[in-house]
């Protein structure tokens, strides 16, 4: 006999869902988060903030965008009782308050999850609510940045997970975002074998190509995501390519900074954007068992520098220059040196196998 809440089990995507307490085998972070939603959901409704207006007054800092709204919201949590939900729309609210139950997924998720996503649905027995829960047990607040990145990469137009809310419960906070399903992340694909055989592969080629273009739409509108590696970067079922997890990503006010003026040395606009190139540069280049897709692994630096100017670095300066020309705001000249210096940090750093000097650091560290 199926039990109630197996009864839920979704004929479009075959996962079955249990009450944390049905599950066989329930993990720690599963019973602490339907703990803390039992106890926000009961204490008080879910508050909204309304974040337009708070990002309106965040970027009358100096700070970034991303900081200075975290620092806003984070000063609106109430820290007497932690335990509430925070939204941002008052439909979501009121959404929330009608579906009292939760029931756990138990399609799990690959293990390329650090914070060890779960799926969830929130329920009245009736109308269901598919959420992705993301929990921040280390640093509790970083549920508040990847709350407000979402919402800004949102408003600057890129297809975010729709967020939902956050909630910090004994010391763990919580994203919420409704779950998607017609997204493929792109370290799902055999990527170690498509240098050598590139004709069965295409497609795949082909995907990558839209990487360095998606990344430079993202800098151009003041975004660094901080953390683009391929698990991190998802396919659409139109074949777009989108970004996911920004938990580390940087707004800026929308000042257009890469396109601002260069002094010739390498500033923090600089720096950011070669660094979004570094980071998918090594989750090309690291071998699977290094957490890398193995695409670029074993080859010269030399050999490494040419697939990676050719597939990324190409598409991606292209892709910078049109917009720049697009743009009433850009000087072309000032885009060219930026990009140049962008360019040289990075063709140094591959040449010069930084990445397998921070890879040896890193393994003495956990020797
Ligand atoms: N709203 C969502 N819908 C569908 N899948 C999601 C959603 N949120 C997260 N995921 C899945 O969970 C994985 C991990 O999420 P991510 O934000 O990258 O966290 P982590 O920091 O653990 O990598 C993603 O690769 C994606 O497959
Ligand atoms: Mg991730």
């Amino acid at each position: 006999m199926p039990t109630s809440s197996e009864l839920f089990a979704e004929a479009t995507i075959g996962s079955i869902y249990f009450s944390p307490e049905e599950m066989p085998d329930p993990s720690e972070t599963v019973l602490k988060f339907q703990d803390g939603l039992r106890s926000c959901m009961h204490e008080k409704p879910p508050a909204v903030i309304d974040f337009p207006i708070l990002a309106d007054l965040a970027a009358r800092s100096e700070k970034t965008l991303t900081r200075s709204c975290g620092e806003l919201i984070s000063y609106r949590v109430d820290r007497s009782v932690a335990n509430r939900l925070y939204t941002s729309s008052s439909d979501i609210a009121q959404e929330l308050v009608t579906l009292p139950d939760l029931l756990i997924s138990r399609t799990s998720i690959a293990e390329t999850s650090a914070h060890k996503v779960f799926f969830a649905v929130l329920t009245d027995g009736d109308t269901k609510l598919r959420i992705a829960v993301k929990p921040f047990e280390q640093e509790p607040e970083k549920a508040i940045t990847e709350w407000a990145n979402t919402l800004l990469a949102r408003s600057r137009g890129f297809q975010a997970f729709a967020p939902i809310g956050f909630l910090i419960h004994e010391g763990v906070g919580y994203a919420i975002t409704k779950r998607q399903d017609d997204i493929e992340p792109m370290d799902n694909a055999e990527w170690s074998a498509a240098l050598f055989d590139p004709e069965t592969h295409g497609a795949m080629l082909n995907d990558l190509l839209k990487v360095g273009p998606a990344l430079a739409r993202a800098q151009a509108k003041d975004c660094f995501h901080g953390d683009p590696q391929l698990k991190n970067i998802v396919i659409n079922q139109d074949g777009t390519v989108h970004f996911i997890d920004w938990e580390s990503a940087i707004f800026l006010k929308d000042s257009k900074a890469i396109w601002s003026a260069t002094d010739g040395t390498v500033d923090h606009v600089t720096n950011n954007t070669a660094k979004d190139l570094k980071v998918l540069f090594g989750s090309l280049a690291r071998s699977v068992k290094d957490k890398g897709v193995g695409f670029l692994d074993n080859l010269t630096p030399q050999a490494q520098w040419s697939y990676f100017r050719e597939l990324i670095v190409t598409p991606y300066l292209e892709e910078h220059l049109e917009l720049a020309e697009q743009s009433r705001s850009a000087n072309i000249d000032s885009v060219m040196a930026r990009l140049g210096l962008v360019e040289q940090e990075i063709y140094s750093y591959i040449i010069n196998g930084e990445i397998y000097e921070s890879l040896a650091r890193m393994r003495q560290r956990v020797a």
